[in-house]
């Protein structure tokens, strides 16, 4: 675990709606749907403290309480394994909430765009440089490395300007995120000079993509706050840090490891197969059943062994 980093403070914003998610998202946050055991909150937490940084900051908005009361202490049910006896899972239970971990949460009351949300989160930052992770964008380090924002925060430490997670994308992908062009300082970190929200490819400045992980220095607030309403008529985040760009650096930074976005379906369930396969406990079983699993075709229907799942008929 990388243990000195000038990072303390990471924001999760987790008001957004999660429609591309409903029903699931219905009256639940999309960040606690789970991949395997964990939900994505977590795992984006996790991903922080291995970055070293100890105070966490949640923008939350409606039907988000799940999330404070899952990083919150849950006496009955800890009184009942311990009662059971049931340490594993009391240990398993307790390892949400490191004793020095510490908690804030603050309210968007309406989802005026990413960039609003993290500006909700000013005050609790102050004047220091932090992190945003969007806990929708699963990152998983490389085997035996550091995490995504560990390999950032190594980064940040060096360069002390803002710094920004980014991959390369197939050129007909150009058109889902933002892209950032500038010139190459070394290998794996480009000085950004321009940064464009959703190209189409033929446009594109380059197939660098911005992934949901950031390391921002506080002059990004006053971007935010005299900022103009942009794409999708929302405060984008992307707006506030290409104002920034104007007065300071700003870096991309090529991680090793891989994103799933599980904000789409799709991500969501490359991540619960792959992070499933690796699972210590059933990741022998889940490759043994998908080795056996007989996937039956039929005609235009994509049916797995022509089970069909029930729903509601008149
Ligand atoms: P998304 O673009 O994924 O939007 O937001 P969403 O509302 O969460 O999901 P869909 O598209 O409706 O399915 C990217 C990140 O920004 C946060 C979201 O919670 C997510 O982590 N966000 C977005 C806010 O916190 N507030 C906002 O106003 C918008």
């Amino acid at each position: 675990m990388q243990k000195h980093t000038q990072l303390k403070k990471a924001v999760f914003p987790v008001a957004g709606l999660g429609t591309r998610f409903l029903p699931a998202t219905k009256a639940q946050p999309k960040e606690m749907l789970p991949v395997v055991d964990k939900p994505l909150i977590q795992y984006a937490v996790e991903e922080a403290y291995s970055a070293g940084i100890r105070h966490m900051i949640f923008v939350t908005g409606r039907n988000k309480r799940a999330i404070e009361d899952h990083f919150d202490t849950a006496y009955e049910l800890e009184n009942e394994l311990e009662v059971a006896k049931k340490l594993k899972l009391l240990e398993v239970l307790r390892s949400v909430q490191p004793k020095d971990l510490h908690f804030s949460y603050v309210r968007q009351a309406r989802s005026l765009g990413l960039g609003h949300a993290v500006l909700c989160a000013e005050h609790l930052v102050g004047d220091e440089p932090f992190a945003v992770l969007l806990a929708d964008d699963l990152m998983v380090g490389p085997p035996g490395g550091l995490s995504v924002l560990g390999q950032m925060a190594e980064q940040f430490n060096v360069l002390g300007e803002s710094i920004l997670a980014v991959q390369e994308v197939p050129a007909e992908q150009t058109q889902r995120y933002g892209i950032v062009a500038g010139e190459t300082v070394r290998d794996g970190l480009i000085k950004v000079s321009a940064m464009v929200e959703k190209p189409a490819p033929e446009v594109a400045p380059s197939r660098m993509a911005v992934a949901g992980r950031y390391i921002l220095t506080p002059g990004v607030f006053d971007q935010l706050r005299h900022q103009n309403k942009g794409a999708g008529g929302e405060i984008q985040l992307t707006d506030g840090i290409a104002g920034l760009m104007q007065h300071q650096g700003v870096y991309a930074f090529q991680y090793q490891g891989k994103r799933y976005d599980c904000g789409s379906k799709e991500g969501f369930l490359e991540a619960t197969v792959e992070l499933a396969l690796n699972h210590h406990e059933v990741g022998g079983y889940f490759r043994n059943y998908l080795e056996n699993l007989q996937i039956g075709w039929s005609g235009k229907e994509r049916r797995v062994n022509k089970l069909t799942p029930v729903v509601y008929q008149d």
